[in-house]
């Protein structure tokens, strides 16, 4: 039976005794749900190889506990713990066929033959490589993505309790990727083993976690399901990784107001949807970020109350949207707009003059140090 994993006060520091010691992960606290498909998702160096690495046993953590029900997996040596792991280069062994290569993990278990062959039977089949088994060449006598699926046959093959997969998917194509994702999703249900599942790409961690935690600098920023942490981002960080969010600098110039700078536009914040934690105790005329996403504003070709003046760079047709990038001046924004818009709007072409607004009620209000 499958229990819960449990990061209690998580830290780890490399290089402890140096000058500059780096703080890899910084009081992770979390638990993950028996069968959960659970996506680590966030920049390169936050941690989350760490994160697994630490799991698996293969890194003892500074301080803090990783719980398997209410046993600490700490004090169990890698070997003992029952883990699956795909690396982020998940070499096989070349010089071993693929049946050996999952078979690997049976036969330092000191399983019987006869099981052996049963066990990388089934889970061949499980991911597909039926066919491949039969031929049985080397892993380099493979596609990309059929060597993904050794690899990950071969973490499952002992019955893992926890199945820990690090960008498993990085070296293939972007179309192979998108199906693999599917297919990685497919075996995780169909066994139902506890998974934790590592990206940088946000599409990807949507995609596939039942619920993703989102990893900033060693720190967990927030945790939820694709749609909690793209409706309800916490911060200008997490709204912009997960998602695409577009950020007006501006001044708090009430409550739940803001004026975007240098144009006087003034923003009406819905409470819910200010983000700004009250410790962080604004006062006004303090500098804050006002943030819209593609789909909560709007252009026009002629000016409108409130609008603020852009130009835009590139149109793409993206099928359900046409997203127009815009740019505004920079005292507004650092960045480019990216504003998805229903179908064309006529008359508006690249390097066009347009005025962009806001929809109402849409808006929210983060802090702008969180902002990267
Ligand atoms: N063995 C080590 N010694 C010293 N520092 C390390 C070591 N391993 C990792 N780090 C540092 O810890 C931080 C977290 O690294 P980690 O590999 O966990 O990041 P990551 O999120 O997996 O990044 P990526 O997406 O690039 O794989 C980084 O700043 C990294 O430089
Ligand atoms: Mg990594």
């Amino acid at each position: 039976m499958s229990l819960n994993l449990t990061y209690k006060q998580v830290n780890k520091i490399f290089g402890e005794k140096e000058k500059n010691p780096v703080h890899a992960l910084n009081e992770v606290s979390f638990t993950i749900h028996p069968g959960e498909l659970f996506c680590l998702l966030g920049p390169s160096g936050c941690g989350k190889t760490t994160l697994l690495r630490s799991t698996a046993g293969l890194e003892s953590i500074t301080s803090g506990k990783i719980l398997y029900g209410d046993k600490d997996m700490t004090t169990i040596p890698p070997f003992r713990r029952n883990i699956g792991m795909v690396f982020q280069s998940f070499a096989l062994y070349p010089h071993m066929n693929i049946f050996e290569n999952v078979a690997y993990g049976l036969r330092i278990r000191k399983t019987p033959e006869q099981e052996v062959v049963r066990k990388v039977t089934e889970v061949m089949e499980l991911v597909g490589l039926t066919e491949e088994l039969k031929r049985n060449p080397s892993p380099t006598g493979l596609s990309g993505g059929q060597q993904q699926r050794v690899a990950i046959a071969r973490a499952l093959v002992y019955d893992p309790d926890l199945l820990l997969l690090d960008e498993p998917l990085a070296n293939l194509d972007a179309k192979l990727r998108r199906y693999m994702r599917a297919e990685i999703r497919r075996i995780q249900k169909a066994t139902n083993i506890t998974t934790i599942f590592v990206t940088h790409d946000q599409e990807e961690a949507m995609a596939i976690g039942d619920r993703l935690a989102v990893l900033r600098r060693g720190v967990v920023e927030q945790i939820g399901t694709s749609d909690e942490l793209y409706t309800n981002p916490d911060s200008a960080f997490v709204s912009n990784f997960i998602g695409k969010m577009n950020f007006f600098n501006a001044t708090l110039t009430g409550k739940n107001q803001g004026r975007i700078d240098t144009i006087g536009t003034v923003v009406d914040v819905k409470p819910e949807k200010v983000r700004i934690d009250p410790d962080a105790k604004l006062s006004l005329g303090d500098a804050v970020l006002i943030g819209a996403r593609p789909e909560q504003m709007e252009i026009s070709k002629e000016i409108r109350k409130g609008a603020i003046e852009g130009k835009v760079l590139i149109i793409q047709h993206l099928g359900q949207v046409v997203r127009y990038e815009v740019l505004l001046d920079d005292k507004i924004s650092e960045t480019s707009m990216e504003i998805d818009m229903p179908a064309l709007i006529a008359g508006v072409s690249e390097q066009d003059k347009v005025y962009v607004s806001l929809k109402e009620g849409m808006p929210f209000m983060f802090l702008p140090e969180e902002r990267n």
